[in-house]
């Protein structure tokens, strides 16, 4: 295998990932990120013992589309055999191009389990795993890792070093610690470190909000590919715009807020077709929204108003309202829900 080949077929010498995101990247998002120049998107995280006992909410969240190839499903979970389960299941049925391990989940009730980043404190669980997972499936098997479970035990390149033993043929790097949560920044001289350490494909992902962070990320790391997160809330152009960059050509201009509502629209169709509860499906969209309408002059008042819909429509009267009268949205208070959402993710 020549140095740093992915294990799948892919044309661009650094692609863009969308990373998976529990509640953000599913299928709409995922279609809408492809449009917008994303080269590989990834699932959400999917509980290994859900896809076993082929639970209906879990298996929902595995269906995608033939225009989200290439495709990696997330899985996740402590049990070497469930994993493998798991593993075979979602290569039968769903057939993505690879089946991606999540070691970064923070959240309590996964770590408590062992799962996600939970597994960081054990390397020999997490090799296991890996391994039960490439046993169970013909597809490439990756792994996506925080730099450890906490400071003390903060060891990127030599995680990241067993996971390549073990099998792993990619693996993204989230420069944080399960202690650290969201805080602090993402440190990406380990991304760098990582990346000289293994000869597997290695993903540079953390605190990207801008093409231009995207492009600084590369530069000081020397990463093979690059995957965002946070940085694609309410702006799925920033992969277009980081594809130009990347190349040298001229970056497309952030839309106006005529195309921004039109895109937001075109995603709430998606999201409103693909969930059978619509009024649930609108509830579920409003945090995009509020993402969509982040920055716009007046935008405290016009997320307040989106975050109070229960339908597809009440959403395109707002926006043609916003558009006929924009002077009405002046900024009387604080936007809380920038600094919301920081916290929340
Ligand atoms: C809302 C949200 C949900 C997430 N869900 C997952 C997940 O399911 N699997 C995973 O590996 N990482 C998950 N992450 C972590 C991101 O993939 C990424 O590693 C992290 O946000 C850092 O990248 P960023 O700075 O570009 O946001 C999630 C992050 C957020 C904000």
């Amino acid at each position: 295998m020549p140095r740093r080949a992915f294990p799948f077929p892919l044309a661009p010498e650094v692609p863009l990932y969308l990373a998976p995101m529990a509640g953000v990247s599913e299928s709409p998002f995922r279609r809408l990120c492809r449009a917008h120049g994303a080269d590989v998107v990834v699932t959400e995280f999917l509980s290994a013992e859900g896809i076993r006992r082929e639970n209906e909410a879990t298996i929902s969240k595995l269906r995608f589309e033939a225009s989200e190839r290439p495709i990696g499903v997330q899985i996740f979970g402590a049990d070497p055999q469930a994993m493998g389960e798991a593993a075979a299941f979602v290569t039968d049925v769903f057939q993505p191009e690879f089946i991606d391990i999540n070691f970064g989940c923070p959240v309590k009730k996964v770590v408590k389990r062992n799962g996600g980043s939970g597994c960081l404190k054990d390397l020999g669980l997490v090799q296991e795993v890996i391994r039960a997972v490439a046993r169970a499936t013909s597809l490439p098997v990756t792994v996506k890792i925080r730099s450890g479970w906490s400071e003390e035990m903060r060891d990127p390149v030599t995680i990241a070093l067993r996971c390549q033993d073990a099998g792993a043929r990619m693996l993204t790097l989230h420069p944080r610690t399960r202690s650290q949560m969201y805080s602090g920044n993402a440190r990406w001289e380990e991304i760098a470190a990582v990346t000289q350490a293994l000869d597997i494909p290695v993903l540079g992902n953390g605190d990207i909000k801008t093409p231009a962070d995207a492009i600084r990320m590369h530069r000081e790391t020397g990463c093979t590919g690059i995957m965002i997160a946070r940085g694609s809330f309410g702006q799925p152009w920033i992969f277009a715009q980081t594809r130009a960059m990347l190349e040298g050509k001229p970056v497309p201009p952030d839309p106006t807020v005529e195309e921004r509502f039109r895109i937001a629209l075109e995603h709430a169709r998606m999201a409103d077709a693909y969930e059978p509860d619509r009024r649930g499906a609108a509830i579920e969209f409003r945090k995009h929204l509020g993402w969509y309408a982040k920055g716009l002059p007046g935008s405290a008042e016009l997320r307040k108003k989106l975050h109070a819909v229960t339908s597809l429509g009440e959403v395109e009267g707002i926006f043609a309202d916003y558009l006929a009268h924009g002077e009405r949205y002046a900024d009387t208070q604080r936007d809380p829900e920038r600094d919301l959402e920081v916290a929340e993710a």
